[in-house]
């Protein structure tokens, strides 16, 4: 039988979703070894029906290969699938990759007051408009790649929309949360077909890595 097929996102996420394999008693070597390959073995020698096959992707790229059903399941951030969206069954919380959205400005300025336009930068510019909407309020989102924190220090924009987990980088930046926007955590999505396709082994993996959480 094929094994079940698992997207996980590269870096953070697939290191504690490893550890999470190895807590359910499989052998993860090859990821462990896997210098430059993409597709590695986790075989299961306790319950071989359960053996899986690892796919090492970014983050808005496990979400595509989850929906087109070339990977059965996937191991993604809140964050991306708040910004990307898509069509698949996002059955678990992972508990781990915990951090959240929120929005940041200089320290001291207020963002909120007057009647001036704002502009705000973001790596997530979908989640940023949603959130704005939601407060009635217009604002130009400048959509930036990385080191958000930047466009407030050189004037680009009045605040950020991010992820915050520790706090240091807004802190030594002299930035400060505005207003925590939402929670995010590692889930784990599922293929809507392969959910019905292969209904008895994904519930059983689906049990047995909510049983190790
Ligand atoms: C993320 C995020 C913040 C930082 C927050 O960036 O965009 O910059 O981590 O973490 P902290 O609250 O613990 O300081 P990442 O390291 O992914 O790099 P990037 O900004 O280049 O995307």
């Amino acid at each position: 039988m094929k094994p079940i097929r698992i997207a996980l996102t590269k870096g953070r996420l697939e290191k504690d979703t490893v550890a999470l394999f190895e807590r359910m008693g499989m052998d993860t070597t090859q990821v462990k070894e896997k210098g430059r390959r993409l597709i590695l073995p986790v075989p299961d020698p306790w319950t071989p029906v359960r053996s899986i096959e690892v796919v090492l992707a970014k983050a808005a790229d496990v979400i595509t290969y989850v929906e087109h059903g070339v990977c059965d399941l996937g191991v993604v951030g809140k964050d991306t699938i708040a910004e990307s969206g898509g069509s698949f069954y996002e059955v678990l919380d992972l508990g781990f990759g915990r951090c959240r959205f929120a929005l940041a400005a200089p320290k001291g300025s207020d963002f909120f007051s007057g009647y001036q336009a704002r502009t705000v930068a973001s790596k997530y510019p979908g989640v940023s408009r949603a959130y704005f909407e939601r407060k009635g309020m217009d604002v130009e989102i400048i959509r930036i790649e990385g080191s958000v924190e930047l466009a407030p220090l050189l004037g680009l924009s009045d605040a950020i929309v991010d992820i915050v987990e520790t706090g240091s980088t807004l802190r030594e930046n002299g930035l400060e949360v505005v207003e925590e926007i939402m929670p995010i955590s590692a889930r784990l999505i599922v293929n809507m077909a392969c959910m019905k396709l292969r209904k008895s082994e994904i519930e059983d993996l689906i049990g047995a890595m909510e049983h190790q959480l």
